[in-house]
């Protein structure tokens, strides 16, 4: 330790980088974190999952409100009004305690936080600001950015980005998404429900790329019944700012004739691209795969020596608790210790309403592999979601036929983000269709929905 400042350097604090440090300070081992943004919490908790969340959860509220749902549930209402700037108060009152709670628990562990943007000099030499550290272990763990579009700049006012979107301080008269992926239709769902029209573009033939079949289909119908227009097989070429309004000029992906659309305002979300400018890898003698993304093993060590990464920028599902769970291993693998994520068992939600997520292979990449069961139960006929007046969805489980192991979970609920873990653990368990099925769940709940799923894997459901 004699010649070094740090057993462990992360660079980035997302939940990555700031968990990552977290266990390796608890590990015994002096730690510091680099950060060039003005608050910790990276990504996810600044302009990601926690704002997203905050402004979704409000405005399906007022959703709830405004569509006469609450009123079918004798809660009237009258003289409703959207208070767009309270509801980006309370979204920005999130994000300043989850970032200052990072803040307070890098001082309990006695993490300390550069502050600054670092820079690789060498393979174990890092500069911050005007200071220069040298670390036996380096974490890079400096996330994602928004991919850029060509022909269409970003002003973060009428064009915006997922930040820009988080921000805007009118609702859109009409906004188009470019993209139908997870930020397109979370914050596509948002303005929707606060009364903007909002048309998706998407590329390809269907939304939620990467996602089972059956769900991606089922979810496009929802979201129509819910006001959302798309426009599928479309790329766009063009955009073009005209005072307050933007022109888009779109074709079909297949090829043939353009046609424009007047939008108040656009959001580009059609992925993201890892970070790594800046950084200097070369000085460090690290190279980029050819998404520009970093390559480790399965110990999340670099072709390097030391230097380790993590999260957002390797390859792999750009989540967060992905991120932090490898925050979790690499931190332990340094410390000598076994730190393993098992990335078949990576659950994904996108959080509208219902909700959509998944975990495991999709019933298409189950059937490549092999023979395959498939139970599927609709929320329909589950006593809570009728109740609740939330007919949406259904839960699906893909088994392997011989041996009847969880391949894969679907589900579109009310709340399939949180039924979804109880599938992740039976997946990680190596459990059976039958042993969920043979699993008591407490009735009455959405979960059950789960149960009846795998016990229509067996052919066996009780009520449909
Ligand atoms: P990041 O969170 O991106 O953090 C990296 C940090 O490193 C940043 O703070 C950056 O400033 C810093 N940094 C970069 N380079 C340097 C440098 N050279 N020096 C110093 N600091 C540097 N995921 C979910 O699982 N659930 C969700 O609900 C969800 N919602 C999302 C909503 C939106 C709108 C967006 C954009 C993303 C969302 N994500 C969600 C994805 C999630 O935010 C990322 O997967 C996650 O943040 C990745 O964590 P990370 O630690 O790898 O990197
Ligand atoms: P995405 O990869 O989910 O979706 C991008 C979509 O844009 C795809 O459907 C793609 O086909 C389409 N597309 C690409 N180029 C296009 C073009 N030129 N024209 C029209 N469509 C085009 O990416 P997104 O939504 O930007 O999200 C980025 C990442 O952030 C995702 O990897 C996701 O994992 C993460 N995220 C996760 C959330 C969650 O877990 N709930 C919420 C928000 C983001």
């Amino acid at each position: 330790m004699a010649d070094y400042d740090f057993d462990v350097l992360v660079i980035g604090s997302g939940p990555g980088g700031y968990v990552a440090a977290i266990r390796a300070a608890q590990l015994g081992l002096k730690t510091a974190c680099a950060e060039s943004r003005a608050t910790l919490g990276g990504t996810c908790l600044n302009v990601g999952c926690i704002p997203s969340k905050a402004l979704l959860h409000a405005s399906e509220l007022f959703s709830e409100a405004q569509t006469g749902a609450l009123a079918k549930l004798g809660v009237k209402i009258e003289g409703l009004s959207l208070d767009l700037e309270t509801m980006h108060g309370q979204r920005k009152d999130a994000v300043k305690q989850l970032t200052g709670g990072v803040e307070y628990l890098f001082k309990k562990n006695k993490i300390e936080w550069l502050k600054g943007h670092a820079t690789f000099t060498g393979a174990d030499t890092v500069t911050v600001g005007d200071r220069s550290v040298r670390a036996k272990n380096i974490i890079v763990a400096t996330g994602s950015s928004v991919t850029p579009l060509p022909g269409v700049a970003i002003d973060q006012e009428r064009i915006v980005d997922s930040t820009g979107a988080l921000e805007l301080p009118e609702v859109p008269s009409h906004l188009v998404v470019i993209g139908g992926g997870v930020i397109g239709l979370e914050l596509g769902s948002v303005w929707r429900r606060v009364g903007a029209k909002v048309t998706v573009v998407e590329y390809l033939d269907q939304i939620l790329p990467g996602m089972d079949g059956e769900v991606r289909k089922e979810a496009n119908k929802i979201f129509k019944k819910q006001g959302l227009e798309f426009k599928l097989g479309t790329k766009v070429t063009k955009a073009e700012r005209n005072g307050d309004s933007v022109t888009l000029t779109v074709e079909p992906a297949a090829g043939g004739a353009a046609e424009t659309i007047e939008a108040s305002h656009v959001l580009v979300a059609i992925g993201r691209r890892a970070n790594t400018e800046g950084l200097d890898l070369d000085k460090a003698g690290l190279a980029l795969n050819a998404r520009g993304q970093i390559e480790t093993d399965h110990d999340f060590a670099t072709s390097v020596p030391g230097i380790w990464a993590i999260g957002d920028v390797i390859p792999g599902p750009m989540l967060a608790h992905k991120a932090e769970d490898e925050g979790i291993a690499v931190a332990e693998n340094i410390a000598g210790l076994t730190g393993i994520v098992n990335h078949d068992v990576i659950p994904s939600v996108v959080y509208t309403s219902p909700e959509i997520a998944g975990v495991g292979l999709t019933e298409e990449q189950a059937k490549e592999r092999g023979a395959v069961k498939v139970g599927k139960f609709p929320m329909l006929a589950n006593s809570r979601a009728k109740t609740n007046h939330e007919p949406d969805g259904f839960v699906k489980v893909i088994a392997d036929a011989a041996s009847d192991r969880v391949l894969g979970v679907w589900a579109i609920a009310s709340v399939a983000g949180t039924m979804i873990a109880q599938a992740a653990q039976a997946m990680e368990l190596g459990a059976s269709s039958e042993d969920i099925a043979y699993t008591c769940h407490a009735h009455p709940t959405h979960s059950e929905a789960m149960k009846e799923a795998a016990m229509a894997v067996l052919g066996k459901p009780i009520h449909i």
